[in-house]
């Protein structure tokens, strides 16, 4: 049985859970993002994929919120010996900016899609109303950090992914498997 919460030694179901789903979303909210932009008027995508991007990116918050508190509450496995001190604070540094950017490029997003007072339809089931409306100035800064720390991220997520996949492959260590099997 996979214990729900993390060791010292392993991530617990919880933790994997939660940073598989976030990852998923984070990617195909990035990915959506960039090419829904350009759905003309006609395209059966035009009011669809910007209605889903804000829904998912919603739940992607609610989930990165989730991640925060489980981690406050859960013991943090050790860094594996073997790992050079540069690729722990190197590893920390982007787990933070990874952390970050599920926060705050949600709240980038709805900041700018309510500035006028809208409120964010979720699937169609409810709506996530405007808690306040901003000037102009505000909403074009926030759509500004909303598309760079967005593309910026793609960065972080090569660097993070090319990390876990450079211990798997060359130096063959647990740091990928502790992530999902229940080792
Ligand atoms: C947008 C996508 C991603 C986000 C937001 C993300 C976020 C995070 C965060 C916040 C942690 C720290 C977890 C904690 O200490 O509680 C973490 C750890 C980890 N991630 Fe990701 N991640 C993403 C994608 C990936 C991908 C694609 C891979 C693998 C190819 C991966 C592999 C890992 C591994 C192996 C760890 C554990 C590192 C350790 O032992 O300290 N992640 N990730
Ligand atoms: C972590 C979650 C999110 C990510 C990674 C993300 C990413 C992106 C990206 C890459 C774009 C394309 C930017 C461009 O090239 O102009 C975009 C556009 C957009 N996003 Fe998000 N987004 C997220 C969450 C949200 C949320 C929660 C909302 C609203 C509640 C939202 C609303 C929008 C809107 C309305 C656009 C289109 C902007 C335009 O027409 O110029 N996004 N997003």
């Amino acid at each position: 049985m996979m214990a729900l919460r993390n060791s010292s030694t392993q991530f617990g179901l919880i933790t994997k859970f939660l940073h598989w789903l976030i990852a998923i979303h984070m990617i195909g909210l990035i990915i959506v993002g960039w090419w829904m932009i350009d759905l003309g008027y006609y395209s059966t995508w035009y009011y669809w994929a910007p209605l889903l991007h804000k829904a998912f990116g919603i739940i992607v918050f609610l989930l990165g919120v989730a991640l925060l508190i489980w981690r406050s509450i859960t013991p943090h496995p050790k860094a594996l010996e073997g790992h050079a001190s540069h690729e722990k604070i190197a590893s920390k540094i982007a787990h933070w900016i990874l952390l970050a950017s599920v926060i705050t490029i949600p709240i980038s997003g709805y900041i700018f899609t309510t500035s006028k007072g809208d409120g964010v339809d979720i699937f169609l089931v409810m709506t996530l109303p405007a808690l306040f409306t901003v000037s102009d100035t505000v909403r074009d800064i926030a759509i500004d950090f909303h598309i760079y720390a967005s593309y910026g991220l793609l960065a972080v997520i090569a660097a993070h992914a090319g990390g876990a996949l450079k211990h798997h492959y060359v130096d063959r260590d647990e740091t990928l498997k502790r992530m999902i099997t229940s080792g």
